[in-house]
């Protein structure tokens, strides 16, 4: 086995934090309460700090190194019918696209969130409905992230939620990788 250090405590610490926030709010506060607030509050400056981290960080959490590719998403996919494994040190090419939805997505999540706060569309429904739009979009995202982080830990041998927690990849010996 081989080991290759990919996710840096700040990117493993984001993530975990993230999926508890994420989890609770969707699942366990009350959405008039103050905490349900300041708990979707947290998520935005998650996501502020890791989208700063995107460009000054280490290697992998750099965004310029899962840079969002459609060619890439096709090759990835290819790769899948055909039967082939290629191991991705940083992001894959289809784990890149859906990481952007998320970050878009939940960041959607917040902002429609604050609005509901203020005064700036009172009367209207749009804020309100547009949270729950995206929050159910982002529900099944996760439901297909974590099948997709399933189905490609076992297709490639490398265990991915392992990583998230540890920080290595572990890589059979000898097994070439693609760079990132
Ligand atoms: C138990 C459930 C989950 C597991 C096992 C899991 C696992 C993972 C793994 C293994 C990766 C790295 C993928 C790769 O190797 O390219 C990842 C990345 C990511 N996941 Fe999850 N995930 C879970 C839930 C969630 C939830 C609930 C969210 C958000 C609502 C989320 C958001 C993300 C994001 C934003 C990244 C990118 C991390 C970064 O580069 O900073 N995940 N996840
Ligand atoms: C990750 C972040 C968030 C998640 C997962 C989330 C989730 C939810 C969910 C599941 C609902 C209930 C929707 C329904 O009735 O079907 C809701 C409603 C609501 N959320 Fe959020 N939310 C988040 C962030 C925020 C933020 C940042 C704010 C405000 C600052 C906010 C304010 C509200 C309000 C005012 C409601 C409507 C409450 C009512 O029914 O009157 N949310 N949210």
């Amino acid at each position: 086995m081989q080991s290759y250090y990919v996710w840096d405590p700040l990117v493993r610490l984001f993530h975990w934090s993230l999926v508890i926030l994420f989890a609770v709010n969707a699942l366990i506060t009350d959405p008039e309460a103050r905490l349900h607030e300041l708990l979707g509050y947290a998520v935005l400056g998650l996501i502020g700090l890791r989208l700063i981290w995107g460009i000054v960080g280490s290697r992998y959490a750099r965004f310029s190194s899962f840079p969002p590719s459609i060619s890439g998403a096709v090759g990835h996919l290819t790769e899948i019918a055909t039967g082939r494994t290629q191991k991705h040190k940083g992001h894959s090419p289809l784990g890149a696209l859906m990481i952007y939805n998320l970050l878009i997505t939940l960041t959607g999540i917040g902002l429609s969130g604050y609005l509901m706060t203020t005064d700036m569309f009172w009367g209207t429904e749009w804020p309100e409905d547009l949270h729950e739009a995206l929050v159910t979009w982002a529900e099944l995202s996760v439901v297909l992230h974590v099948a997709a982080v399933i189905f490609e830990s076992r297709r490639t041998q490398v265990k991915l939620a392992r990583a998230m927690i540890t920080g290595y990849k572990e890589v059979a010996t000898g097994e070439t990788e693609s760079s990132p």
